[in-house]
């Protein structure tokens, strides 16, 4: 099938790059994001590039190359279902918050409520594209309410995973390691694989489309994951272990690095991992593992979990500790707020956590971050329901100016990753601060020797 007019389902951190470079990327297909979130959308459609909702290096370029021309932002759910030969499926799938699998599984409720009105809108036959990440067998419950509820028509499900990773979307939609596609092995379902083969063949090599069955596509997403969040939580591991003995993780994460079979990305020890995925999608494997009777697997992978917890639970003890075991009524500054460099995302960000465990001690948080408004913020600690709104108000605020939000501090905690916290004048902070002043790095991002030299007391993580 030529495939013309394309609709995704869900205009977020997802949703929103993938299809701008699609549209981008083919310019001879219709590419329509719609979202039921109005304010979205807009934010989308604004006519200030500075404003579209997601921060991505060069997101806005696309965005503006393609927007108006061949990639649409609306809100007509019903009408971009109905006109398209692909529809995708890019809505959130948090973890559930009640009921069975509370905690644990995913929360498929944005995902039927997606496949009912595909369902009852479509009047064509349609191929339908899980983007989300999702449980592996989900196609089968897609496929089960399209074939019940729908109006006659035939739907193939495809399962096309999104790999990318927050800052770096463009680059990597662009030039992806690979492309996943799983589909039916019957004879329509490889004929709605090669469409979708036909779409990203527009700027993706060959040989890096892989095409698998539905059940392999979804769970290679969740395994993917849970590898990744595996090394930060290892190396994580060994950073304690460094602490203590005098090693330093910098060190011993370049000398395993260069060990071909393990390779050297994602060794960077740290405060702990957050984002949106790696944990979701963690639990949601232990929780399928353990489903299934698979104990020793879901344990295996908890842990993963466990760890990354306990990361950060130990990076604030140590504030606290260091801070001669007091920081009520402290100035303590956050450098960074989103849960890693270059994205505005703050879900799952171990800032929260750290700055929750602080106010508990009643310390005064001040944070800058680049990306992220004071509203945020304060949304993002509100939405713990540790203490009333009013008292989050109180512990926490939000400042414009780096050097503003480190004056008077007694320490400084570097949560995400900036490259611009490298560039800063760090004389000039020094001299504005309570002494001794702290510096606890929880990036590993700053140069411990040379704050050292000019009078603060340096700690890294794993050194
Ligand atoms: P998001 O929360 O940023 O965006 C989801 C959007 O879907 C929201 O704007 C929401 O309003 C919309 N939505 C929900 N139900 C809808 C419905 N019935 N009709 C229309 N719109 C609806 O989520 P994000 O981060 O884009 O994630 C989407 C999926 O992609 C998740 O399954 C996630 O696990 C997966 N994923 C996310 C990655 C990331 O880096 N954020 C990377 C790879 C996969």
């Amino acid at each position: 099938m030529k495939i013309t007019k394309i609709c995704c389902i869900g205009a977020g951190y997802v949703g929103g790059p993938t299809m701008a470079v699609i549209a981008q990327k083919c310019p001879h297909i219709q590419v329509t994001v719609v979202d039921l979130n109005e304010e979205r959308i807009a934010a989308w459609n604004d006519k200030d590039l500075n404003n579209i909702p997601i921060y991505e290096p060069g997101l806005d370029a696309i965005v503006s190359e393609a927007r108006d021309r061949n990639l649409f932002f609306s809100t007509e759910v019903d009408k971009a279902i109905d006109e398209a030969q692909i529809i995708f499926i890019s809505v959130n799938t948090p973890t559930k918050t009640y009921g069975k699998g509370k905690g644990m599984a995913a929360d498929l409720k944005f995902i039927e409520l997606c496949a009912r009105q595909i369902a009852r809108v479509a009047k064509d036959n349609k191929i339908v594209v899980e983007k989300s990440t999702l449980p592996v067998r989900t196609a089968e419950a897609i496929k089960s309410i399209l074939d019940n509820t729908g109006n006659g028509v035939q739907f193939q499900i495809l399962s096309n995973p999104e790999f990318l990773a927050e800052g770096t979307a463009v680059q990597d939609l662009l030039n992806p390691d690979r492309i996943l596609i799983g589909g039916d092995t019957t004879f329509e379902g490889q004929k709605a694989i090669q469409s979708l083969v036909d779409v990203y063949s527009n700027w993706v090599n060959a040989d890096k489309i892989l095409t698998t069955n539905v059940w392999s596509s979804e769970l290679s997403k969740l395994t993917a994951n849970a590898f990744l969040a595996q090394r930060i939580s290892s190396i994580n591991a060994m950073s304690e272990l460094c602490e203590k003995t005098g090693a330093d993780i910098n060190e011993v994460a370049k000398a395993i690095g260069m060990d071909s079979r393990i390779g050297s990305k994602f060794l960077k020890a740290s405060v702990g991992f957050g984002g949106s995925c790696f944990q979701k999608d963690i639990l949601n494997l232990v929780y399928i593992a353990k489903s299934y009777g698979l104990n020793e697997v879901a344990d295996y992978w908890e842990q993963v979990i466990i760890m990354n917890d306990h990361q950060k639970r130990r990076f604030s003890s140590k504030i606290v500790q260091t801070l001669y075991n007091t920081v009520s009524d402290k100035k303590i500054t956050f450098l960074g707020w989103a849960f890693k460099k270059d994205t505005n995302d703050t879900r799952e960000s171990a800032a929260i956590y750290v700055a929750n465990d602080l106010i508990n001690e009643h310390a005064k948080i001040a944070v800058y971050d680049p990306k992220v408004s004071s509203k945020k913020v304060l949304d993002d600690l509100n939405y713990l329901e540790t203490r009333s709104i009013e008292n989050n108000a109180n512990s926490i605020t939000s400042h414009l100016d780096p050097y503003e939000a480190c004056q008077n501090a007694h320490a400084i905690a570097i949560l995400t990753e900036w490259d611009e916290f490298k560039l800063y004048d760090w004389q000039k902070i020094y001299d504005s601060m309570q002494k001794p002043a702290f510096i606890f790095d929880g990036r590993n991002v700053l140069n411990g020797i040379e704050l050292t030299e000019i009078g603060f007391i340096y700690k890294g993580i794993g050194s």
